[in-house]
């Protein structure tokens, strides 16, 4: 098969060591494979997938194909590939176009590349993180008619205070952003998400090598583009420091983007199960009701994160109980659910 583009394939044995290793911290989605496996619910999917080429990913696209999916795949960030990985999903007959430091001409190359199948067919589903697969079909990219777009939520965790960033410039040594999630234990706040939080004038004012770095997604949070005109002097792969005029340097990681893939293996693989838990359960969901929803956004029914998170209990150690008729009704939720109301969110 020829039909892929990863950084080395020989590295795929070891990807699928790592893929094994995962799967027994993906409760979840081996859970879906269990139960869904024989009835094949996602037979004539066509999956045009844009989200991190990571291990727990690889982990999700196996899913996805052991459910019926006919699936292609790319990363939604030039960073955040594990080239084992993508090497491990192209061996087992994927098409995946993905590198750890891909350019963006190849970037939105391989993007394209998910719409193309080999016999000429396009997506009927998309999967897509940071929405650029989606961009391509607003500019016209040939998908089904009835193509259903999913994306995942970019904030999994709190919402956290806004930090005044000059306060802290004399004495704080790394200077995170991320859309609306807190780094705890790094500093006590931390910038959300917009463009242009953490400036040039905010760099040129901190400490010598102080760190700054993003876990969003897009490199505008960090005005990396007003950095281009400094000197630049590259440490390793992602790791960049930047020298001022004034000979002050500040040390760039993964060129302003999202650091956690970028400089590390990104969120473990039982919390991504949950995350890609929901993901195959929406697929299947979506995919199994045609026509039954309007152009506009969904959120998924509560039953199903119910479902998610019960199937995550086990490897806790936790056993969840039955309400008796006598609790349902004292509390006046179904035996088996939902037990919270629709704008709860978990
Ligand atoms: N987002 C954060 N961590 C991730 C991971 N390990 N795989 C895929 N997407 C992620």
């Amino acid at each position: 098969m020829t039909d892929f583009h990863v950084a080395d394939i020989s590295l795929a044995d070891w990807g699928r060591k790592e893929l094994t290793i995962a799967e027994t911290e993906m409760p979840g989605l081996m859970a879906l494979r269990e139960e869904f496996g024989k009835t094949q619910p996602l037979k004539g999917a066509r999956i045009a997938g844009s989200l991190h080429m990571t291990i727990q990913t690889g982990v999700l696209i196996e899913t996805l194909k052991a459910l019926g999916a006919d699936i292609r795949w790319a990363s939604c960030n030039i960073f955040s590939t594990q080239d084992h990985a993508a090497s491990a999903i192209a061996a087992a007959g994927i098409p995946v176009f993905a590198y750890k430091g891909e350019s963006l001409v190849e970037y939105w190359d391989y993007t394209h590349r998910i719409f193309e199948w080999a016999d000429g067919g396009c997506p009927n589903m998309i999967l897509d993180d940071g929405g650029d697969a989606t961009l391509l079909i607003h500019l016209g990219m040939r998908a089904e008619k009835d193509l259903s777009v999913l994306s995942t939520p970019t904030c999994e965790e709190e919402e956290v205070l806004f930090a005044s960033i000059k306060k802290r410039l004399a004495t704080d040594k790394t200077f995170y952003s991320r859309n609306g999630v807190a780094i705890k234990g790094v500093t006590e706040e931390t910038t959300t998400g917009n463009v242009d939080v953490i400036t040039v004038e905010h760099m040129r004012a901190m400490k010598d090598r102080a760190i700054v770095c993003n876990i969003g997604h897009f490199d505008s949070e960090i005005q990396v583009a007003g950095l281009k005109n400094f000197k630049w002097h590259n440490v390793k792969p992602q790791v960049d420091e930047i020298e001022f005029p004034n000979g002050t340097r500040i040390i760039l990681l993964a060129e302003g983007r999202l650091v956690n893939l970028g400089c590390a293996t990104g969120h473990p693989s039982f919390v991504m199960s949950a995350s890609f838990t929901n993901q195959v359960l929406a697929q299947m969901y979506i995919f199994c009701n045609p026509g039954k929803y309007e152009k506009k956004v969904y959120v998924l029914p509560k039953h199903l994160d119910e479902k998610v998170a019960a199937l995550h209990l086990g490897k806790l150690g936790v056993k969840l109980t039955t309400l008796s008729e006598k609790q349902s009704s004292y509390i006046g939720v179904a035996v088996e659910g939902p037990f919270k109301p629709d704008t709860y969110r978990y």
